[in-house]
Protein backbone atom coordinates (compact mmCIF):
# COMPACT_ATOMS: atom_id res chain seq x y z
CA UNK A 1 0.00 0.00 0.00
CA UNK A 2 1.34 3.29 -1.04
CA UNK A 3 0.90 6.53 0.86
CA UNK A 4 1.80 9.80 0.80
CA UNK A 5 2.23 12.88 3.36
CA UNK A 6 2.12 16.37 1.95
CA UNK A 7 2.79 19.20 4.23
CA UNK A 8 2.43 22.78 2.82
CA UNK A 9 3.83 25.43 3.51
CA UNK A 10 5.42 26.92 6.69
CA UNK A 11 5.98 22.75 8.12
CA UNK A 12 9.30 22.45 7.17
CA UNK A 13 9.68 24.43 10.30
CA UNK A 14 8.06 22.12 12.19
CA UNK A 15 10.27 21.43 15.92
CA UNK A 16 11.19 25.43 15.49
CA UNK A 17 8.14 27.54 14.26
CA UNK A 18 5.53 28.54 17.48
CA UNK A 19 6.23 25.39 19.52
CA UNK A 20 3.53 25.80 21.59
CA UNK A 21 1.06 25.39 18.87
CA UNK A 22 2.83 23.28 16.85
CA UNK A 23 5.07 21.16 19.17
CA UNK A 24 8.95 20.77 19.58
CA UNK A 25 9.33 17.60 17.19
CA UNK A 26 10.89 17.74 13.69
CA UNK A 27 8.92 16.22 11.12
CA UNK A 28 11.72 14.53 9.96
CA UNK A 29 12.44 12.58 13.31
CA UNK A 30 8.26 12.21 13.33
CA UNK A 31 8.19 10.71 10.28
CA UNK A 32 11.42 8.05 11.25
CA UNK A 33 8.94 7.18 13.79
CA UNK A 34 6.21 6.58 11.28
CA UNK A 35 8.11 4.63 8.93
CA UNK A 36 9.12 2.25 11.81
CA UNK A 37 5.57 2.38 13.01
CA UNK A 38 4.03 1.26 9.88
CA UNK A 39 6.51 -1.26 8.32
CA UNK A 40 4.27 -2.36 5.86
CA UNK A 41 2.96 0.59 4.32
CA UNK A 42 5.11 2.02 1.45
CA UNK A 43 5.08 5.35 3.33
CA UNK A 44 6.72 8.43 1.42
CA UNK A 45 6.67 12.39 2.42
CA UNK A 46 6.47 15.59 0.24
CA UNK A 47 6.66 19.15 1.06
CA UNK A 48 6.84 22.65 -0.27
CA UNK A 49 6.21 26.26 0.64
CA UNK A 50 4.69 26.61 -3.35
CA UNK A 51 1.57 25.96 -4.51
CA UNK A 52 2.13 25.01 -7.85
CA UNK A 53 4.20 22.34 -6.49
CA UNK A 54 1.86 21.02 -4.20
CA UNK A 55 -1.01 20.72 -7.15
CA UNK A 56 1.97 18.95 -9.46
CA UNK A 57 2.57 16.63 -6.81
CA UNK A 58 -1.14 15.53 -6.07
CA UNK A 59 -1.35 15.34 -10.39
CA UNK A 60 2.02 13.38 -10.14
CA UNK A 61 0.71 10.86 -7.40
CA UNK A 62 -3.14 11.11 -7.61
CA UNK A 63 -3.78 8.44 -10.01
CA UNK A 64 -1.36 5.44 -8.82
CA UNK A 65 -1.50 6.06 -4.68
CA UNK A 66 -3.29 4.23 -2.64
CA UNK A 67 -3.82 7.01 -0.27
CA UNK A 68 -2.82 10.93 0.91
CA UNK A 69 -2.74 12.30 3.77
CA UNK A 70 -2.75 16.26 3.15
CA UNK A 71 -1.11 18.90 5.57
CA UNK A 72 -1.84 22.02 3.36
CA UNK A 73 -0.94 24.38 5.71
CA UNK A 74 -2.31 28.34 5.49
CA UNK A 75 -3.51 27.05 1.60
CA UNK A 76 -5.93 24.82 3.05
CA UNK A 77 -8.17 28.30 3.43
CA UNK A 78 -7.36 30.16 0.46
CA UNK A 79 -6.44 27.36 -2.40
CA UNK A 80 -8.95 27.04 -4.75
CA UNK A 81 -6.12 25.51 -7.12
CA UNK A 82 -5.46 22.71 -4.45
CA UNK A 83 -9.04 21.91 -3.61
CA UNK A 84 -9.68 21.71 -7.62
CA UNK A 85 -6.72 19.36 -7.60
CA UNK A 86 -8.27 16.86 -5.14
CA UNK A 87 -11.66 16.92 -6.73
CA UNK A 88 -9.54 15.84 -9.93
CA UNK A 89 -7.70 12.85 -9.18
CA UNK A 90 -8.58 9.31 -8.46
CA UNK A 91 -6.32 9.02 -4.62
CA UNK A 92 -8.52 9.73 -1.76
CA UNK A 93 -7.16 12.31 0.65
CA UNK A 94 -7.61 13.11 3.73
CA UNK A 95 -7.14 16.80 5.21
CA UNK A 96 -5.47 16.98 8.37
CA UNK A 97 -4.21 19.80 10.93
CA UNK A 98 -1.63 19.81 13.86
CA UNK A 99 -3.30 22.40 15.61
CA UNK A 100 -7.28 22.58 16.47
CA UNK A 101 -8.43 25.09 13.95
CA UNK A 102 -11.55 26.21 15.01
CA UNK A 103 -9.90 27.46 18.57
CA UNK A 104 -8.14 29.69 16.52
CA UNK A 105 -8.85 32.84 14.10
CA UNK A 106 -12.08 32.86 12.64
CA UNK A 107 -9.79 32.41 8.65
CA UNK A 108 -8.51 29.22 9.83
CA UNK A 109 -12.18 28.03 10.04
CA UNK A 110 -12.85 27.95 6.61
CA UNK A 111 -11.02 24.90 4.68
CA UNK A 112 -11.92 25.45 1.08
CA UNK A 113 -10.06 21.48 0.19
CA UNK A 114 -12.29 19.63 3.12
CA UNK A 115 -15.23 18.75 0.61
CA UNK A 116 -13.25 17.10 -1.61
CA UNK A 117 -11.49 15.10 1.12
CA UNK A 118 -12.94 12.09 2.30
CA UNK A 119 -12.50 13.22 6.02
CA UNK A 120 -10.83 15.83 8.10
CA UNK A 121 -8.55 15.59 10.87
CA UNK A 122 -7.85 18.76 13.68
CA UNK A 123 -6.19 19.20 17.03
CA UNK A 124 -4.86 16.33 17.78
CA UNK A 125 -1.03 17.15 17.42
CA UNK A 126 1.10 14.97 15.15
CA UNK A 127 -0.90 11.95 15.69
CA UNK A 128 -3.32 13.48 13.06
CA UNK A 129 -1.07 11.82 10.54
CA UNK A 130 -0.61 8.51 12.11
CA UNK A 131 -4.51 8.73 12.57
CA UNK A 132 -5.25 9.44 8.88
CA UNK A 133 -2.76 6.14 8.15
CA UNK A 134 -4.84 3.67 10.56
CA UNK A 135 -7.47 4.62 8.69
CA UNK A 136 -6.40 4.21 5.11
CA UNK A 137 -5.36 0.31 6.73
CA UNK A 138 -8.32 -0.42 7.63
CA UNK A 139 -10.04 0.25 4.79
CA UNK A 140 -7.51 -0.96 1.87
CA UNK A 141 -8.63 -4.20 0.40
CA UNK A 142 -6.45 -6.98 1.41
C1 LIG B 1 -2.10 24.10 10.13
C2 LIG B 1 -3.17 25.16 10.45
C3 LIG B 1 -3.15 26.26 9.41
O1 LIG B 1 -4.14 27.24 9.71
C4 LIG B 1 -1.79 26.94 9.41
O2 LIG B 1 -1.75 27.93 8.41
C5 LIG B 1 -0.67 25.98 9.26
C6 LIG B 1 -0.73 24.71 9.99
C7 LIG B 1 -2.01 23.02 11.22
O3 LIG B 1 -1.42 21.98 10.95
O4 LIG B 1 -2.51 23.20 12.33
O5 LIG B 1 0.33 26.27 8.63
O6 LIG B 1 -2.46 23.45 8.92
Amino acid sequence: MKILIINGPNLNLLGKREPSIYGNSSFDDFFKDLKAEFPTVELSYFQSNVEGELINKLHEVGFNFDAIVMNAGAYTHTSIGIADAIAGIKTPVIEVHISNVYAREEYRHVSLMAKNCIGVIAGLGLNAYRLAILHFISIHPQ
